[in-house]
């Protein structure tokens, strides 16, 4: 398999088995748009389980909210997304196809342009001659384009509504609520989890580029004074990270640095211990869902990559096989959106803090599922001599379902029995599979082709002396084991307490 049709792959495994599909397929879908299937659907359940346990839940400031996705002109007026959330547009004078102008340069030079001026984008172009990927013909000039999705709200004319292109703007709007059920006391953070949209010029690779995606964000106020006296981070500075400084993108860098996220706050390659903090974070969460450590860096966004206002941005990049990826972003963001709606509404968002008056200050860790999700199905992704099928190595944080039973035959009690043994362990919590169908080897393939770790076979001596075979995905070995066992060893298994070595090893002895 060649890193280039990697992709290729998974989308095939993708569409074959029920993780993902095109939005409207029998009708052509529209690019930018996906559903995610069943297996899909139970993969980005845990993902959002995960965050929200590691973020939320275990964090006594931070609550959680479920703000609309449609929103009111106004709120996109003050944020500043009407008059400047445009990427530039680049039209074919010959055939009228349309591309972003940026990502057109970095294909024909390899030069990243993001963030460059109009004028710049068509200094590039022309200097490299640069036509119309389709029909090789000349390039107008490049233009500015706005990815608001905008609608009407009820049946007045002219009350238009947006779709939100962020979660955040919600937080922001209703800060005075959340504020005052904090008791108005900083540091706290609101987090969200929901759909976003952005009416992307030119939607690519699978889940990467899309136009409805769905964020994880959280916005964490405090007082700027308090920036590195953040509690939480005491737990993390340890955390070694990988990370490229702005310095060494002055230069060509090869290999990100590694650090502790203490010496990177210090040093200031981090704005803020508050950042610091979900960095360390998103990198633990990251590697817990099988995403490998020296696949992924926190690049020091560069000036003309983040607005004016940022009190520095860090990415989190991941090498994939289309190129390198930001799958998070890290923006401080300083108090520029509080100020922007508190002038616009003529709220005050004020709040004593250390016995002085302070409009907060916010960072905010914006995660993408469906990226995430692209990413770790690549990670996980193997063609390998152990088989003659695909698989995926998910761990069992991530993957969709971990135990399958099948019987050995439908027939002389073996079905009945597997049966009973799939609901028992459905009412144990186990996330769990039947199958039935066709011969044993083709079952084991098909669980390996969605990740399922552990196959458990019912078979005759099932019948006579209550043990079944657990087959591990990993290694494909089996051990047998008795079915008063097989709760607390699947436990074990799946929260990683034991090995499956260890499992025949223990076998062996007794
Ligand atoms: N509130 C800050 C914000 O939205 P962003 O860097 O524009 O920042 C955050 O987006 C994350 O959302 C990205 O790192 C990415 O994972 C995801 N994302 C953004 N645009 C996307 C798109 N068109 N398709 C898929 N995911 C996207």
């Amino acid at each position: 398999m060649t890193e280039e049709n990697r992709i290729e792959k998974i989308i095939d495994v993708c569409l074959r088995r029920g993780f993902v599909n095109q939005s409207a397929e029998i009708y052509g879908g529209s690019s930018g748009f996906f559903d995610l299937g069943p297996l899909g659907t139970l993969m980005r359940q845990k993902l959002v389980d995960f965050w929200r346990q590691l973020f939320v839940l275990d964090n006594d400031n931070i609550f959680e909210i479920d703000g609309s996705l449609l929103l009111p002109e106004s709120v996109f007026k003050a944020s500043g997304h009407l008059d400047s959330f445009e990427d530039p547009l680049i039209q074919c004078k010959s055939c009228k196809s349309m591309y972003r102008a940026d990502h057109i340069i970095a294909q024909n030079t390899g030069i990243s342009a993001e963030g460059l001026s109009l004028e710049e984008l068509d200094k590039i172009v022309e200097e490299n001659k640069i036509v119309c990927p389709s029909c090789k013909g000349e390039l107008d000039k490049a233009r500015q384009f706005n990815l608001m999705f905008s609608t009407g709200i009820g049946p007045v004319s002219g009350n238009k509504g947006y779709l939100r292109p962020e979660t955040a703007q919600n937080i922001f709007v209703n800060f005075k609520r959340y504020a005052s059920f904090m008791r108005n006391k900083l540091p706290f953070g609101i987090a969200q989890v929901g759909k976003s949209f952005r009416n992307e010029i030119s939607p690519r690779n699978f889940l990467i580029r899309v136009r409805e995606f769905e964020q994880m964000e959280i916005e964490m106020f405090f007082d700027p004074e308090m920036a590195n006296k953040f509690s939480l981070f005491d737990f993390v500075e340890d955390v070694e990270i990988n990370i490229v400084t702005k310095e060494m993108q002055e230069k060509e860098w090869s290999k990100p640095l590694s650090m502790s996220v203490k010496d990177a706050v210090e040093k200031r390659i981090i704005p803020n211990q508050v950042m610091g903090y979900f960095i360390a974070m998103e990198s633990e969460m990251l590697q817990a869902l099988g995403i490998p450590k020296e696949s992924f860096w926190f690049r020091f966004m560069l000036p003309h990559e983040t607005p004016h206002y940022s009190g520095g941005n860090l990415d989190l990049e991941v090498k994939l096989s289309i190129g390198n990826v930001e799958i998070i972003g890290n923006a401080y963001r300083t108090d520029y959106d509080l100020k922007k709606h508190q002038k616009a509404s003529k709220s005050t968002f004020t709040i004593v803090s250390n016995n002085k008056k302070v409009l907060p200050h916010v960072v905010e860790p914006s995660m993408g599922v469906g990226r995430i999700l692209y990413t770790i199905l690549e990670y996980c992704y193997r063609e390998d001599e152990s088989r003659t099928w695909s698989w995926f190595k998910f761990p069992a944080s991530i993957a969709p379902i971990e135990i399958a039973v099948f019987p050995l035959m439908k027939k002389d009690g073996l079905a009945e029995y597997a049966q009973d043994l799939h609901l028992d362990l459905k009412d144990a919590g186990f996330v769990s599979f039947y199958d039935d169908s066709g011969k044993i080897g083709k079952r084991y393939a098909r669980a390996d082709e969605i990740g399922i770790l552990y196959c458990i076979t019912v078979d005759y001596e099932s019948l006579e002396k209550d043990t079944v075979t657990i087959r591990d995905r990993d290694s494909t070995k089996q051990a047998r084991v008795p079915i008063e066992d097989l709760e607390d060893v699947l436990d074990a298994l799946l929260e990683e307490e034991l090995t499956f070595e260890e499992l025949l090893e223990n076998q062996k002895n007794n």
